[in-house]
């Protein structure tokens, strides 16, 4: 038995090990993740039966082991180094020539060229294949001892593979944390009401330096291998391209991005491509960098201080800066919530000068512990707007100041209350908060909702400064007269508006539900709504029950809804804007809805329909159709290979139907 479980042991480490090599290096699983799992515990209860054959290299050896007190220190075999920067496309020439010229070289220089990963350097000392000691960078020449957690890191090769390895071998690479793993953990602090990480990068050093390494096991952390340090009866091949193979065939993983360029010109196109590819890669990348790829070439050239002369860093353009917080105002919307902004002293972050930052709400700035006088992390990514993404705790001044929710609306004094549970404070003025009133009139405007050309937001602004409008429904009984007061209003412009204003009367009763601003409902929610209704008599006599029938409305939406129109104010708008000649055509009458009420959940591959023309057909039938199956659901289409939402389904005893059934019933419906 025991010769046995021996060889059994041995045969699944081996067997996890080459699924692991397929997976994270090669990028081609050959099994699932259910059968990778079967393996994995099948290892861990042989093992539990024989305790004894457990040794430190095992796959279920990652779990991290007993919490340091402090890191020792390692000296590194070999320096490491950082990169020079360049940041333009001349920076690039400048250094392609200073290369050239060292080398008295009249051919193209061949580099690599590679995706720079923002995370942290680390260096993988293996003797004789076996990973023996792992550390950070530190001052390039002392750094931390993280063996206890790169050893959790389930994609770092305990062994290599193969048979012939270096005596010794220092491997260079990059430890970080993919944007979703980042999302993900953050989420997870967030319930648990833990701090968060500002970005990926953060929360990978984080990770990594740990003392406990069984709370770095739990965190998703990554690596990518990109050079060497030491290296020890070996001979090598002769190029980095062909040695970043060689690691590959070893077991290290290394990023597939990597290519070869002629000169810097063709640097420079990969530089492009990989700037556009940025915002869809999985992880974050500051930059690219190239290195000559000839070994012999980069002996010759040698260091400056502690850069290579061989290599350089080609940086994108900050998604993050540093800047201060100078003071936080609060704003007040459509709705009356009121958000808090900070007044940022301006920075020049990805292409634009940012001053301002929305901090969503009081929670957020709780959570994030931001204060006035704090310098921050201002992140803009792609078209996405700035925000404020954490603080330098390091760098708070004596002074910072704590923020606090005014108790009275900074535009109309009214009070502003806070529901609790609701992480949104709210202006009570209502329809007499100015600020509200711009709010609902510019929204009622928009091109979505009534579609008002000429009244944007500073003649909003203007007219309800001016006392011309309260409401959305003066906008129809504004004259030529009132509008040439406004300063800059001349006769043509005011007649133009009016002209707008008129055409905008005839609209669509979706559009009009959408321009009224009720609460949660956005255009879709609006359209659903005309949809099952049909009229606004309707609308207005249902029930909180009754709305629930419609796709996609909820108690809180039903509530705001019941709310919106139990309101005399906006009844009275109502009543005001039918009066002005707003008017709408009738919604086309749909077909029979014979599944009205009912929901039900897909799961399994159908064989004649894709998932979403399933869903479209239900729907056009009146079914809601879910994403999970609860108690409520009133049935399950189950295709082929249906897994867990089946299961579900029998246990709770909801009806089944299978791909010929669910066929059936749309035929006959
Ligand atoms: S090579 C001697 N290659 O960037 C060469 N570094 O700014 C030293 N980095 O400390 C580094 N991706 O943490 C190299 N493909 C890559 C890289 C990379 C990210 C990081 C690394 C280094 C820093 C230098």
């Amino acid at each position: 038995m025991g010769v046995n479980a021996g060889k059994d042991i041995l045969a699944l480490r081996q067997a996890i090990e080459d699924h692991n090599y397929r997976y994270y290096v090669l990028d081609a699983p050959s099994i699932t993740d259910a059968e990778y799992d079967q393996l994995y515990q099948a290892l861990k209860k042989l093992e539990a039966a024989h305790p004894e054959l457990i040794t430190p290299d095992s796959p279920t050896q990652r779990v991290g082991g007993a919490a340091l007190k402090l890191f020792g220190e390692v000296k590194h075999g070999f320096p490491m180094l950082s990169l020079d920067n360049a940041f333009t496309e001349e920076d690039l020439e400048d250094f392609d020539q200073r290369v050239r010229d060292r080398l008295h070289a009249r051919h193209v220089i061949e580099y690599t060229c590679e995706p720079k990963l923002d995370g942290l350097a680390v260096n993988l000392h293996y003797e004789h294949g076996r990973l023996v000691q792992a550390a950070t960078r530190g001052d390039g020449l002392t750094g931390e001892d993280v063996t206890e957690n790169i050893r959790t890191i389930a994609m770092v090769p305990l062994q290599l593979r193969g048979t012939h390895f270096p005596a010794i071998l220092d491997v260079r690479g990059e430890v970080f944390m993919s944007k979703k793993g980042f999302a993900q953990l953050n989420q997870t602090a967030e319930q648990k009401g833990d701090k968060t990480f500002a970005n990926p990068r953060n929360a990978a050093a984080g990770s990594l330096r740990q003392l406990d390494s069984k709370i770095t096991a739990t965190r998703p952390l990554e690596i990518y291998c990109y050079g060497l340090g030491l290296v020890e009866g070996f001979s090598g091949p002769d190029t980095h391209m062909a040695w970043l193979n060689q690691l590959k065939e070893w077991g290290l993983r290394v990023n597939p991005f990597i290519e070869i360029a002629e000169g810097p010109k063709a640097c420079l196109a990969y530089y492009e491509r990989m700037s556009k590819a940025r915002d869809k890669l999985p992880y974050e990348i500051d930059g690219v960098v190239y290195k000559v790829n000839s070994l012999s070439l980069q002996d010759k050239l040698g260091f400056v201080s502690k850069a290579p002369r061989w290599a350089i860093a080609h940086k994108f353009p900050a998604e993050e800066v540093y800047t201060v917080i100078e003071a936080v105002e609060f704003q007040v919307g459509r709705t009356g919530a009121i958000t808090p902004v900070a007044r940022l002293k301006p920075v020049y972050v990805h292409g634009v000068t940012v001053s301002n930052a929305t901090l969503h709400n009081m929670d957020e700035v709780k959570r994030k512990d931001i204060h006035v006088g704090d310098t921050v992390i201002v992140r803009r990514a792609g078209d996405v707007i700035p925000e404020v993404v954490g603080v330098i705790a390091e760098r708070r001044p004596r002074d910072a100041k704590k923020i606090h929710l005014p108790k009275h609306c900074p535009v109309c004094q009214s009070d502003i209350e806070l529901i609790p549970g609701e992480a949104i404070a709210r202006c009570t003025g209502g329809l007499v908060c100015s600020a509200q009133q711009k709010e609902a009139i510019k929204h009622f405007s928009s091109r979505r909702a009534m579609d008002i050309e000429g009244l944007g937001d500073k003649l909003s602004d203007q007219l309800v400064e001016a006392g011309l409008l309260a409401s959305v429904a003066d906008i129809y009984t504004l004259n030529k007269h009132e509008l040439m007061s406004l300063p800059r209003m001349g006769e043509k412009s005011a007649q133009n508006l009016l002209d707008e204003i008129d055409k905008s009367r005839h609209t669509t009763l979706p559009r009009f539900l959408y321009a009224l601003g009720i609460r949660e409902v956005g255009e879709a929610t609006a359209k659903a709504l005309a949809t099952h209704f049909k009229t606004l008599e309707a609308l207005q006599a249902a029930t909180f029950e009754t709305l629930q029938h419609v796709q996609d409305v909820g108690p809180v939406v039903a509530e705001h809804v019941v709310h919106f129109f139990h309101e005399a104010h906006n009844r009275a708008v109502i009543a005001k804007l039918l009066k002005a000649k707003v008017h709408w055509d009738a919604m086309p009458e749909t077909g029979k809805q014979p599944l009205l009420g009912q929901t039900f959940v897909l799961t399994g591959t159908l064989t004649t329909l894709t998932r979403d023309e399933a869903k479209a057909k239900l729907e056009a039938l009146g079914a809601k159709v879910a994403g999970s199956v609860s108690a409520k659901t009133h049935c399950v289409v189950a295709g082929a290979e249906a897994g867990s939402k089946l299961a579900k389904a029998e246990a709770l005893g909801v009806k089944v139907m299978d791909e010929e059934a669910f066929l059936t019933l749309l035929k006959n419906s």
